[in-house]
This record gives C-alpha cells, sequence and structure tokens, in this order.
C-alpha cells in the first residue's frame, strides 16, 4: 500500500512516498531526504538528539510518526543558517564553547530555538536549564550551553526594548 506525505521541510514543500507506514520523521530526515544533521542517540525519547522543530515547537522526531504529520512545516538543523551565515545561536554556541564533540548540538541548538520561541525561560539560567533538561550532552558543555542562550535572549530583551522605547 502506497503512503504520501506532503511536508515543507526547510522552506521546501516536499510530496515523499513513505517506504514503511511505521517511519518516524528522524528515520525520513536521515534517511530517506538526505537531512543527517539531525541525530539519532537512544531513538527512545531519552536524549534529545532528534530534536526538531514541527509547526513551530519542538519535538523528539524518533517519536513522531512520519505519517502522524502530513502537511506539517518542519525546521532542522540544516534549516537554521542563512547560507553562510550563521544564527545568532549557533554563533554564541562557538563563543561560549557550548559543545566539544558536536553529536548532541543540532538537538541542543533546535531545542533552544523552541525554547526562546516559547518565551518561557526569560533571561533566566536555571529556567533555562530546566527547559534544556531534555537534551543530554555526554560531554558536560552545560555551562556553555546555558550561557549561550542566555546571551541571545539577553540580546533579543534588549533588542525588544529599544523598539519600545
Ligand atoms: S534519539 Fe530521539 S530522544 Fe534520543
Ligand atoms: S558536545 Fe558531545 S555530547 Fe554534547
Amino acid at each position: 500500500m502506497n503512503h504520501s506525505i506532503s511536508l515543507t521541510v526547510n522552506g521546501v514543500r516536499r510530496d515523499i512516498a513513505l517506504t514503511d507506514p511505521r517511519v518516524t520523521l528522524l528515520d525520513l530526515l536521515r534517511e530517506q531526504l538526505d537531512l543527517t544533521g539531525t541525530k539519532k542517540g537512544c531513538d527512545r525519547g531519552q536524549c534529545g538528539a532528534c530534536t526538531i522543530l514541527v509547526d513551530g515547537r519542538r519535538i523528539n522526531s524518533c517519536l513522531a510518526l512520519a505519517i502522524s504529520h502530513d502537511g506539517a512545516s518542519i525546521t532542522t538543523i540544516e534549516g537554521v543558517a542563512r547560507g553562510d551565515e550563521l544564527h545568532p545561536l549557533q554563533t554564541a554556541f562557538i563563543a561560549h564553547d557550548g559543545f566539544q564533540c558536536g553529536f548532541c548540538t543540532p538537538g541542543q541548538l533546535m531545542s533552544a530555538l523552541g525554547l526562546i520561541d516559547e518565551g518561557q525561560a526569560g533571561c533566566d539560567a536555571e529556567r533555562i536549564r530546566e527547559g534544556m533538561s531534555g537534551n543530554l550532552c555526554r560531554c558536560g558543555a552545560y555551562a556553555g550551553i546555558t550561557d549561550a542562550v542566555l546571551e541571545v535572549q539577553q540580546k533579543l530583551k534588549a533588542e525588544k526594548e529599544r523598539r519600545v522605547a
């Protein structure tokens, strides 16, 4: 039986024939669409390495069936930079040593983008840590990750205040 879905992936519409109706978004991205920036760590919702944005909300793509997301808009790490220009969050991760081996980094970045959009953590390091607690880092780069997210939050806040003034 043929199962087809349409997704908008990093701004580009893709019509996709699923090889198996049980395929997850993670496997679809990595194996069918060659978007291997999204990482497979545990494959059971415990590490956050596979975090992507679906309709702007962060999810663990290893737990999401592709067939359940027909029509969705998906952002992966490949869609974050603008050409050669890094997203400010990526620049902040570099500036604050927010990674070592880099395996968890795509998931950390996508989760942080989701967290910033949710507007829940503000400029509070403890709340940022809590909001990012689903993203594990075996290298223990947590301090740099928190500092990077905090820096971007503070810049956004300052920009907002400048616009209001
Ligand atoms: S690979 Fe999805 S949460 Fe670990
Ligand atoms: S940078 Fe190595 S797992 Fe996080």
